[in-house]
């Protein structure tokens, strides 16, 4: 028996994991049973308002539960607890002042930031039979923040191609608009203008808008163009 003859021995075994963990799913999941879901209301939410969210399909005989910020189940990520026979509410290390726990397990979470982003695991401890853990999560929508114009370069000379470029962080993506002294040039987060001459000087403004959020913010920039550079006509240019 050479070497050769080892795998189709290892590929028996994999296939016998393979069903292994297939029953074991097949019993660990029965249909019978209504899972445990999370349902955030609204599922998008803006920055600064409240969402909820609803913890769906309790089990039977709960003794309480504890909500943690993220999927990591330690005390640094633990948020709040909720104990059903003595309707204690505990506080933890991860708890910002604006959560609230409520006795049907739901948690509310009011004037979200973005630091409240991403998900959010509930541990359900049951009487006597241990415990099951639900994650679920909302999205933020956020911003758009002030924008910056890119380069920051402000002297320009005729002829050369003006390109600026626009950004603002924002969810959903930051919708653009550029001016010029207030008159609406075009949308878009670059602007190019070609062959620019010294009636191009003036004050260009990116506008940044958030329709999800109704926000909107904008950063002005001065742009001065000079007349042409003309070789051999300025002073510290050596005579041929
Ligand atoms: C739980 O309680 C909160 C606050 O009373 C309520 O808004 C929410 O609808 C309840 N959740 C469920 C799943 O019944
Ligand atoms: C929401 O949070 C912001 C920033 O943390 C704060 O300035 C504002 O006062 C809060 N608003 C309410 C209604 O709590």
């Amino acid at each position: 028996m050479g070497p050769l003859s080892a795998p189709p021995c290892t590929l028996d075994i994999t296939w016998k994991e393979l069903l292994l963990t297939a029953s074991f799913l097949i019993f660990w999941n029965p249909p019978t049973t209504a899972q445990v879901t999370i349902e955030a209301q609204p599922t998008k939410v803006s920055e600064g308002k409240d969402v909820l969210l609803l913890v769906h399909n309790l089990p039977q005989n709960v003794a309480g539960y504890s909500w943690y910020k993220g999927q990591i189940m330690d005390l640094h990520h633990y948020i709040t607890a909720y104990t059903i026979d003595t309707e204690m509410i505990i506080l933890g290390p991860a708890y910002s002042g604006r959560e609230t726990v409520y006795s049907n397990a739901s948690l509310l979470i009011q004037n979200v930031t973005q630091k409240d982003t991403g998900s959010y695991t509930i541990q359900i401890t049951k009487r006597g039979d241990g415990t099951k853990r639900v994650t679920g999560h909302f999205t933020l929508y956020h911003g758009p923040d002030v924008p910056s114009i890119f380069p920051s370069r402000t002297d320009y000379h005729s002829g050369e191609n003006l390109y600026l470029s626009c950004f603002a962080d924002s969810n959903p993506p930051t919708e653009y608009t550029w001016s010029m002294h207030g008159k609406f040039l075009q949308s878009g987060q670059k602007l190019s203008i070609p062959k620019i001459t010294t009636k191009h000087t003036g004050i260009y403004g990116c506008s940044a808008r958030n329709s999800a959020t109704g926000r909107e913010s904008s950063t002005f920039k001065m742009i001065v163009v000079s007349a042409p550079l003309r070789r051999g006509r300025l002073p510290w240019d050596i005579p041929t």
